[in-house]
C-alpha cells in the first residue's frame, strides 16, 4: 500500500520519488519527413472525435444485413444513439471477390440480397450515417478486390449509395507511397461532392499525423486492438495490439490531435472479454484521449455494465470537448499513471489509472497543484480558487480540491474526475 500525495506542484510519492507537476509532453522526437506541396482543403466533418460502430471486432467478415438490421435497430434501442453514436460502418467483407465487367465493386448478393443501398437507406432511416470498408492496395486484407487504380470510380460508388465515412486500409500496397495513396482517395471522395469522413487505416506505419491533416479527418496511429488489457496477442505474421500497448504510443502523438485531424487509437474492445474495471479504463483513457469511439461488441445482447460504459454521457462529453486536446500523462509510483486532460471554460478531467495487478489507496493533497501544458498554453492554477471534483463513473461529488482526497482504485481501474471551479 502505497500513499501518494498530490500536493504543492509536484507528486511525492511515499517519501521515494518527487516529480514536478508542473510539465508537458514531449514530442516523439520524429524526424521531419519532406513533404511535397499539395493543395489540401481541410474541410468540418469532424469537428469532434467520430463516435460509432464497426463490424470487425466480432464479426470480421461473417456480416449480412439480416444479422446488421438487427445492429441497427439495438444502435438506437440500445441508447447508443442517444449517446451520441451515429456512424455505422461496414468493415471488411461486404463485397463479392471480383469487380464486374466495368470495373465496379459489387455487394455481395448472399449477404446483402437487397443490394448496399437499400442497406444504406435502412441505416440513414434510423437517423445514423452509412461506413463502408476499402483498402489502397490491390486487395483487402480479407482478399477482397482493393480500390487501387479504381479510387474515383468507387468513390461515385459510394457516393451514388449515401455513403457517410469511408475506412480506408492499407494492406496489399507493396511499394505505394502512403500520403500518395491517401490523398488519391481523398481527392476522389471531394470530387464525389458529397461529404465523407476519410477514415485513414495504415497503423501509423508512416506517421500520418504528420501528414493526414486536410487528408482525412482520422488516422490509426497503430496496428490492430485486441480485447487484453495489457498483453499482447501473437497473430501468426503480425502482433495484436493490448490496450495498454496502444494507450502508451499516445503521448508521444498528442501535440497532432484535433479537431478534423484525430489520432485513432482503433477501435473499442469494451464488452468484448475484459473485466468490467478494464473496460472501463479502456473507454475512460480513449476519452482522456479525445479518441474516435468506435464500438465493435455485439449491440443486441449488452450487458448493462457494458451499456452502461459505451453509454456514460460524462464521460463521453470528455472525449467531445470542442477543444480537443489530447491527455498527457504524469506517472506516478507502483504503476499508477495520472492523466490531465484540459477542457473548455478552464475545466480539466483528470484519470488516475492504476496499471499494478494490486488495489491502490490514492491519498491527493491538491493543495496549490499548478499543471501547465506547454503544448496548449492552457495552465491549471489550483492557487488560483478552489475546484469541485466529480466523480465520472459514480456519478457524484467528490468534493473539492481544498481537503484530502482519499480513495482506493482497483487493479486495471481507473478514478476519472472532472475539476470545475467554484
Ligand atoms: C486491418 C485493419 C482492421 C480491419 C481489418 C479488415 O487489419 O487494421 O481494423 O479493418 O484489416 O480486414
Amino acid at each position: 500500500m502505497i500513499t501518494k500525495h498530490l500536493a504543492a506542484g509536484c507528486l511525492a510519492l511515499a517519501g521515494i520519488l518527487t516529480i514536478n507537476f508542473k510539465t508537458s509532453a514531449q514530442t516523439d522526437g520524429a524526424a521531419p519527413v519532406a513533404v511535397a506541396k499539395v493543395k489540401l482543403e481541410t474541410g468540418n466533418l469532424a469537428p469532434t472525435p467520430p463516435m460509432g460502430w464497426n463490424t470487425w471486432n466480432t464479426f470480421q467478415t461473417k456480416i449480412d444485413e439480416p444479422l446488421l438490421k438487427g445492429m441497427v435497430d439495438a444502435y438506437v434501442s440500445s441508447g447508443m444513439k442517444d449517446a451520441g453514436y451515429r456512424y455505422f460502418v461496414l468493415d471488411d467483407g461486404w463485397m463479392m471477390m471480383e469487380r464486374d465487367t466495368k470495373g465496379y465493386l459489387v455487394a455481395d448478393p448472399k449477404k446483402f440480397p437487397n443490394g448496399m443501398k437499400a442497406f444504406a437507406d435502412y441505416v440513414h432511416n434510423k437517423g445514423l450515417k452509412f461506413g463502408i470498408y476499402n483498402c489502397a492496395g490491390n486487395k483487402t486484407c480479407a482478399g477482397y478486390p482493393g480500390s487501387r487504380g479504381h479510387e474515383y470510380q468507387d468513390a461515385r460508388l459510394y457516393a451514388s449509395w449515401g455513403v457517410d465515412f469511408l475506412k480506408y486500409d492499407w494492406c496489399n500496397t507493396d511499394s505505394l507511397n502512403a500520403r500518395e495513396a491517401y490523398i488519391t482517395m481523398s481527392s476522389a471522395l471531394k470530387e464525389t461532392g458529397r461529404p465523407i469522413v476519410f477514415s485513414l487505416c495504415e497503423w501509423g506505419n508512416h506517421k500520418p499525423w504528420l501528414w493526414a491533416k486536410g487528408v482525412g479527418e482520422l488516422y490509426r496511429t497503430t496496428g490492430d486492438i485486441t480485447a487484453n488489457f495489457s498483453q499482447d496477442k501473437h497473430m501468426g505474421t503480425w502482433t495484436a495490439s493490448s490496450v495498454m500497448t496502444i494507450l502508451d504510443k499516445q503521448p508521444a502523438i498528442r501535440q497532432y490531435n484535433g479537431p478534423n485531424h484525430w489520432n485513432d487509437a482503433d477501435m473499442l474492445e469494451v464488452g468484448n472479454g475484459m473485466s468490467y474495471a478494464e473496460d472501463k479504463a479502456h473507454f475512460s483513457m480513449w476519452c482522456m484521449l479525445s479518441a474516435p469511439l468506435a464500438a465493435g461488441n455485439d449491440l443486441r445482447n449488452m450487458s448493462e455494465q457494458t451499456k452502461s460504459i459505451l453509454t456514460n454521457k460524462e464521460v463521453v462529453a470528455i472525449d467531445q470537448d470542442v477543444l480537443g486536446i489530447a491527455a498527457y500523462k504524469i506517472p506516478m509510483a507502483d504503476s499508477v499513471e495520472v492523466w490531465v486532460k484540459p477542457l473548455k471554460n478552464n475545466e480539466v478531467a483528470v484519470c488516475f489509472l492504476n496499471r499494478s495487478n494490486h488495489a491502490q489507496k490514492l491519498n491527493i493533497k491538491w493543495g496549490d497543484l499548478t499543471v501547465e501544458d506547454k503544448t496548449t498554453g492552457l495552465n491549471l492554477k489550483l492557487a488560483n480558487g478552489t475546484y469541485t471534483l466529480r466523480d465520472l463513473w459514480l456519478k457524484k461529488s467528490s468534493g473539492t480540491t481544498k481537503g484530502n482526497f482519499k480513495q482506493d482504485i482497483a487493479s486495471h481501474d481507473v478514478l476519472m474526475l472532472k475539476m470545475v471551479k467554484q
